[in-house]
């Protein structure tokens, strides 16, 4: 394999290269640029390309690794991780023809995408890492062969396009990234919800620039790349009652996973509870004396997005609590005029903190004192 692509790739980018300079005015490829930049070069004692090979991590981010290292869970052996040195060129279904021609070639007439992506993740590491495909891998691993591209650059589909509105699908498109990053928190990428209705890894991601500190995202940070389009949900963050995510103290991705999940909607846990649990774990119990609706789920009384009452409630004190509990020992005569904080006789459980002025272990309690939560 690798004796027949490299002097194809040698001819066709010398010829390509010079069509490339003229086609854009001139524009010269940087002879370094095909160089896994200040390795190659040096001498002596430093890294050589085999170290950095090496040293690159795998392409699930350790995810089936850790998994197989958990005695408790079933081992997976699907998808094996690719290393960076070991970039595949995918095909291209709309130019099944074409041939990988080398990152040079694509630079000469892309000097301005070279520049950015150059600072990037994966085109740093494909520079540095390309021991197997040679370094063609730094552009052609992502867009495909560039052959009849660089031929006919205006032909819609001649290269794998990752922008809105070419003629690559989102399947194409995705079946690249996969290639490298199936398996781990993608397991259930096909089939999701975001899949299904057409996203492409790349209306969140860019790895074509540096926009975000980690993660390469499209945006600076994960609560602006969800806000593109789910932005009836961000406001609710601005509600009076809400967990410090536009503080930046947690993310969508702390309850959601945005690749796919089991569990309805995106969330990462088997159930809404346990994704509570994850950060307030002194609502798991096991209490002696339980509350049913907490048990079920706290969606009962909470809206984990914000709200404009108290912590998260879904409904007022004690309205929130007489959707369930009525015409019992307190009987349903809250809202009478006698009982009104200014009525004659105004009734306890609409002052102070309402129902929780005596039923204050709402979520659940220990306490001997009995199953009224009192304590
Ligand atoms: C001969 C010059 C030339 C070469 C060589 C070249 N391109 Fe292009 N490329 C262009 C031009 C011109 C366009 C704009 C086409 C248009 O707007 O329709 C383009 C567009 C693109 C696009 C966007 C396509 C779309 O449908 O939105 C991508 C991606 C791309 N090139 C990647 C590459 C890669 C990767 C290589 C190397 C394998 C490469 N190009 C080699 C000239 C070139
Ligand atoms: C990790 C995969 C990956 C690699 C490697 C990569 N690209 Fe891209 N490229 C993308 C994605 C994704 C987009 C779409 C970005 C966006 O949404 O704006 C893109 C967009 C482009 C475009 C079109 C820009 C536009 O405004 O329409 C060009 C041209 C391009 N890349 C050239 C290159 C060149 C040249 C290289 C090598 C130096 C390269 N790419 C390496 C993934 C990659
Ligand atoms: C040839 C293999 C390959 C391809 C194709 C590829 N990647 Fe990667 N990607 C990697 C490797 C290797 C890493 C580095 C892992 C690390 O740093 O932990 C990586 C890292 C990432 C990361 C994590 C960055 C971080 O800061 O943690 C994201 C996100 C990502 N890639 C998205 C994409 C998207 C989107 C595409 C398709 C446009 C794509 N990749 C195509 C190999 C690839
Ligand atoms: C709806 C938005 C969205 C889509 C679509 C999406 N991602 Fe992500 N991805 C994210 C966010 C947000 C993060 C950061 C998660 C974190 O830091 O925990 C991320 C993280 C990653 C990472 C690095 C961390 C990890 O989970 O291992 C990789 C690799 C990655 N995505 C690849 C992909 C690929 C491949 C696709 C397409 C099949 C894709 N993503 C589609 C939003 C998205
Ligand atoms: C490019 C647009 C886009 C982006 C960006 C995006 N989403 Fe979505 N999301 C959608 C669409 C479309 C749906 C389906 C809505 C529907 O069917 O009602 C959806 C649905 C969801 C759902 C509901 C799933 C269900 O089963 O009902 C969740 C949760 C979600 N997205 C979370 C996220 C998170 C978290 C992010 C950021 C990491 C994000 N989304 C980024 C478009 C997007
Ligand atoms: C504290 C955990 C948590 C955080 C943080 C969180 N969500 Fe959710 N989200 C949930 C739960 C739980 C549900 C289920 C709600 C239901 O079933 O009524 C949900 C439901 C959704 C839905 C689908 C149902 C709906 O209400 O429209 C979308 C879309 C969504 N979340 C997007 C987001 C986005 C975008 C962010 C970040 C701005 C975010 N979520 C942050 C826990 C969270
Ligand atoms: C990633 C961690 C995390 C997860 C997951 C999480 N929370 Fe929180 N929650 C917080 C933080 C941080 C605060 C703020 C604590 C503080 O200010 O002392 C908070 C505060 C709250 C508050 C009090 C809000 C107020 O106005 O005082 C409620 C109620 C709450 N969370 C309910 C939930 C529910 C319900 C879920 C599951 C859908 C959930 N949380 C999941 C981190 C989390
Ligand atoms: C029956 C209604 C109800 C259910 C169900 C419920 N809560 Fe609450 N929660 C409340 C009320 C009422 C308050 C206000 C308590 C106060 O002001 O002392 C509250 C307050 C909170 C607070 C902030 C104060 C504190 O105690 O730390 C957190 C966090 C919280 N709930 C988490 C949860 C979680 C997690 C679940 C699911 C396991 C849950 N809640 C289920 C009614 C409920
Ligand atoms: C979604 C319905 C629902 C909501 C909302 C709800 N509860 Fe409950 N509550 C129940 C159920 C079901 C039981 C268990 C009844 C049983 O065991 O007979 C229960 C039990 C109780 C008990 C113990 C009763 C007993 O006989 O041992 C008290 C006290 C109580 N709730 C107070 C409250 C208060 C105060 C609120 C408001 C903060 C509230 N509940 C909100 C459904 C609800
Ligand atoms: C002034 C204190 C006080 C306030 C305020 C109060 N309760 Fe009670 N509640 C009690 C006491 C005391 C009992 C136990 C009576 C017993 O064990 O015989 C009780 C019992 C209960 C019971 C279990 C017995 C039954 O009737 O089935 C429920 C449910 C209940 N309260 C709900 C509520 C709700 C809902 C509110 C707010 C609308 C509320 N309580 C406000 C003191 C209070």
């Amino acid at each position: 394999m690798r004796v027949r692509t490299i002097p194809l790739a040698v001819v066709c980018s010398v010829a390509l290269a010079l069509a490339g300079a003229l086609l854009a005015g001139g524009v010269q490829a940087d002879p370094r640029q095909d160089q896994p930049a200040g390795v190659q070069d040096q001498g002596g004692n430093r890294l050589t390309q085999d170290d950095i090979a090496r040293m690159l991590p795998s392409t699930d981010m350790g995810a089936n690794a850790a998994r197989n290292a958990d005695p408790h869970l079933a081992p997976v052996n699907d998808n094996p991780a690719t290393p960076f040195d070991s970039a595949s060129i995918p095909t291209n279904p709309l130019a099944p023809d074409a041939q990988a021609i080398g990152a040079k070639t694509c630079v000469a007439c892309h000097a301005l995408e070279n520049m950015q992506a150059s600072h990037s993740l994966h085109v740093a590491s494909f520079r540095a890492g390309a021991a197997n495909t040679g370094p063609q891998a730094a552009c052609e691993s992502c867009h495909g062969p560039g052959s009849e591209h660089a031929k006919q650059p205006t032909k819609p589909g001649s290269i794998i396009a990752f922008t809105q509105g070419s003629a690559t699908t989102p399947e194409i498109q995705q079946t690249v990234c996969l290639g490298c990053h199936a398996g781990g928190a993608r397991q259930h990428w096909l089939g999701s919800v975001h899949q299904e209705r057409g996203l492409s890894c790349t209306d969140c991601h860019n790895p074509m620039a540096r926009l975000s500190p980690e993660g390469v995202l499209a945006k600076p940070s994960i609560n602006e790349v969800c806000a593109t389009c789910h932005k009836d949900i961000m406001v609710k963050f601005n509600r009076r009652s809400h967990m410090p995510l536009p503080e930046g103290q947690i993310s969508c991705v702390d309850c959601h996973n945005p690749h796919g999940t089991i569990t309805k909607p995106l969330l990462k846990t088997d159930t809404v509870n346990e994704t509570c649990y994850t950060c307030h774990a002194e609502k798991r119990g096991p209490f002696l004396f339980e509350h049913a609706p907490v048990r079920e789920s706290c969606l009962n009384c909470h809206d984990p997005h914000g709200s404009n009452q108290q912590t998260l409630l879904v409904a007022p004190l004690p309205m929130l609590c007489q959707q369930c509990h009525t015409m019992t020992r307190h009987p349903n005569d809250l809202q009478v005029p006698t009982n009104l904080g200014n009525g004659p006789t105004p009734d306890e459980r609409l002052m102070g903190r309402a129902c929780l002025t005596c039923h204050a272990n709402i979520h659940g309690s220990n306490n001997p004192a009995g199953a009224r939560f009192h304590k």
